[in-house]
């Protein structure tokens, strides 16, 4: 059996190589799939692929006259699968629905005392023999009060983590209402999040109804000076409206480890070119945004999982069982 897989770098192909059965045929590339590199799917029953790749119906109906039977995400988002077309096409998509919560959930904590603490200025200040705190006063995260968006797997954590510190967890998820009260979470409206949250953090899955959900009139809505920390997805968030809130400093700190147009820039090195995209170069002026490079999954736990889930769901389709992370 033909398995490409792409999108690959050198630390997925270690992670695939070391559990995919010897016996299949696997390419891994390195390029991500789209109409351009999309021959060399041609005649593979299974593709693999992740967060950045091209899977509109264009490219499905090419990979399903290719031969391509099962589309392997080696990611738990699939906001970027058209899944009816996939259907309509005999495309089976199976998922990693989660691969470590827990790297997602610590990185949404690092992001946050990172920026309070300013321990990105401090690294190069203190390299530099730049001893003074000027400009480097932070706050103490006991008693603030953090609004949650998306109380799942990742957000759950999040929340427990913060619990530890001593904070007030808010938590606004219209599909999840049990958990939070047995967690010592207060359960409320996305108005009372804007309100009364110091630091607002983003777990919901890209949708519809949460696409652009941080723009123009929910920031107004918000403290001033308010943290925003998105791990979720880019789109959550109007990025110019953010840039307009960090001008007036509505927004007092923000982190990213999603960008809208990420796919343009992330998993890549951009370091000898000039990067065109304007809107994500303002963001790096300000000195109180700190931008990771959707690096949150990034741990060598998270990365066996994928591998590993992966292959269980290659075989399950190759042994004609139930696809248990079917879309
Ligand atoms: P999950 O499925 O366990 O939890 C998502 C939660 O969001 C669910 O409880 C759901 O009810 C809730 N939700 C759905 N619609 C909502 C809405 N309109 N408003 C508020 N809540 C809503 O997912 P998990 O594993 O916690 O992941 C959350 C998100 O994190 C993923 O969708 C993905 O976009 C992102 N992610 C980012 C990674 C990174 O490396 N930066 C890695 C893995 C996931």
């Amino acid at each position: 059996m033909k398995i490409v897989s792409y999108s690959c770098k050198p630390y997925d192909k270690q992670a695939l190589n070391h559990v995919f059965d010897s016996a299949w045929q696997s390419l891994y590339l390195d390029v991500p799939l789209n109409l351009d590199s999309i021959g060399c799917a041609l005649g593979a029953e299974v593709v693999t692929v992740f967060v950045n790749d091209r899977l509109d119906a264009e490219v499905l109906t090419r990979l399903a006259d290719g031969g391509t039977k099962l589309l392997a995400l080696r990611c738990a988002g699939f906001n970027h699968v058209d899944l009816a077309c996939a259907k309509s096409l005999g495309l089976s998509v199976v998922r990693v629905p989660d691969y470590s919560p827990y790297a997602v959930a610590e990185h949404t904590l690092g992001l946050m005392l990172a920026l309070n603490r300013k321990l990105y200025r401090a690294y190069n200040r203190v390299r530099e023999g730049n001893f003074s705190l000027n400009g480097m006063l932070g706050f103490d995260m006991h008693g603030k009060t953090i609004g949650i968006i998306g109380a799942g797997r990742i957000g759950r954590l999040v929340g427990l983590m913060l619990k530890a510190f001593g904070c007030r967890i808010l938590v606004h998820d219209p599909y999840e209402t049990q958990v939070c009260q047995t967690l010592g979470f207060e359960q409320v409206a996305l108005e009372t999040i804007w309100r009364e949250s110091d630091v607002i953090s983003l777990h919901c899955p890209l949708t519809d109804e949460t696409r652009g959900l941080i723009q123009a009139q929910s920031i107004v809505q918000m403290k001033k000076g308010v943290m925003l920390i998105n791990t979720g997805r880019g789109d959550l968030i109007s990025t110019p409206d953010v840039i307009a809130a960090l001008k007036s400093k509505q927004i007092g700190y923000l982190g990213l480890d999603v960008y809208e147009k990420e796919g343009a820039l992330f998993f890549e090195d951009h370091s000898d070119e000039i990067i065109l995209d304007d809107v994500f170069e303002r963001l790096l002026t300000f000195p109180n945004v700190l931008v990771t490079g959707h690096q949150a999954y990034f741990t060598q736990e998270a990365l066996s999982h994928i591998a590993e889930t992966t292959r269980d769901n290659i075989l399950a389709y190759q042994k004609k069982a139930p696809l248990l992370n079917r879309l």
